[in-house]
């Protein structure tokens, strides 16, 4: 019997960093009478195993460490099969310096500097003098390689050094005091339609590494106001407009709200983000709803 829905996961995660999503999706969507299973990207071979009406992209959070491999596979399950969010828009998102796309579409973002090379790198830390400054690369998930640290001192600069060696584009951006007050709000949309909005708490330690000494996120259900819903919708809709995509099927826009810059954005998060379903219950309804319409939309087209 084939089934309707792939979930697209992987296979490891950090410990306290786990898929807390799927089991609810995959029940909300059978609730619906529609069958779907998880699908370990990596050990799904889209060119032998076919078989999903639909792949939804979910926890494939170690595409970062596997860039080439991932952006292989996606367009070979986009050859097989519907895949949501749409491999265009996933690829847009893949690299935050879609950050200086959104921005120049009039996006507020948090201040960056871009830095592609070692003397790009020390112009952007020599420009933070004395300041705390994040490092992080361009391609990145769950903070990896990520360090709150003084621009003036050798981790700031070793770290940036690891990362452009790995052939990646370095950010610097002054640290956003709101952020490490643990006031990141990330605003989850379904069908471009807000759903919840969850604050996940700060995690990186000044001087480098996580805070308590490990990534963890502590997701707690949070208000969004209007002007911040609106601030997200809009981020959303120039995502789309960007990656040249219709409204995505899920995304979750995270924002932080300043007293320097006013509500900036942090990142959009267009394929895997963890959506804190099991905080938001309502949300995998509304998700599943979302799968359905658009399984129905699907079946109702000609084919060919
Ligand atoms: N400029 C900043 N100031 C303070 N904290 C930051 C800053 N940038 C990132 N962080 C912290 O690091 C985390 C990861 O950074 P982010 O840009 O979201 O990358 P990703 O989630 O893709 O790894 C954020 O959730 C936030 O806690
Ligand atoms: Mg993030």
């Amino acid at each position: 019997m084939s089934i309707d829905i792939g979930v697209v996961v992987t296979d490891t995660y950090r410990p306290g960093d786990g898929d807390r999503d799927t089991a609810p999706l995959i029940a909300a969507l059978r609730a619906r009478g529609i069958t779907a299973e998880p699908v370990v990207w990596h050990a799904w071979d889209p060119r032998r195993d076919g078989g999903f009406r639909m792949l939804v992209l979910r926890t494939p959070w170690d595409y970062s460490e596997r860039e080439e491999e991932f952006r292989a596979w996606l367009q070979q399950a986009g050859q097989v099969c519907d895949v949501q969010n749409p491999p265009q828009l996933v690829r847009w998102n893949l690299d935050k310096v879609y950050l200086k796309q959104l921005q120049q579409a009039g996006v507020a973002t948090v201040p960056t500097d871009w830095a592609a090379d070692q003397s790009q790198l020390t112009e952007a830390l020599v420009g933070h003098g004395q300041q705390w400054v994040v490092v992080k690369p361009t391609i990145s998930a769950g903070a990896l390689n990520t360090g709150l640290l003084r621009a003036d001192s050798a981790e700031a600069r070793d770290l940036g050094r690891r990362i452009l060696d790995r052939g990646r584009t370095v950010m610097v951006q002054p640290e956003v005091p709101e952020l490490s007050a643990g006031r990141e709000k990330a605003l989850y949309f379904i069908d471009g339609v807000f759903t919840h909005a969850i604050a996940k708490g700060a995690l990186l330690a000044r001087g480098g590494g996580f805070r308590g000494g490990s990534y963890q996120e502590d997701p707690q259900p949070v208000e969004a106001s209007p002007a911040e819903q609106a601030f997200g919708v809009q981020v959303l809709n120039a995502c789309a407009a960007a990656a040249g995509t219709p409204v995505p099927l899920y995304g979750r826009i995270d924002v932080v709200s300043t007293a320097e810059w006013g509500t900036v954005l942090l990142e959009a998060e267009l394929f895997e983000p963890a959506l804190n379903l099991h905080r938001a219950p309502h949300a995998a309804v509304a998700l599943a709803e979302a799968v359905s319409r658009r399984l129905e939309q699907s079946a109702a087209q000609p084919v060919g």
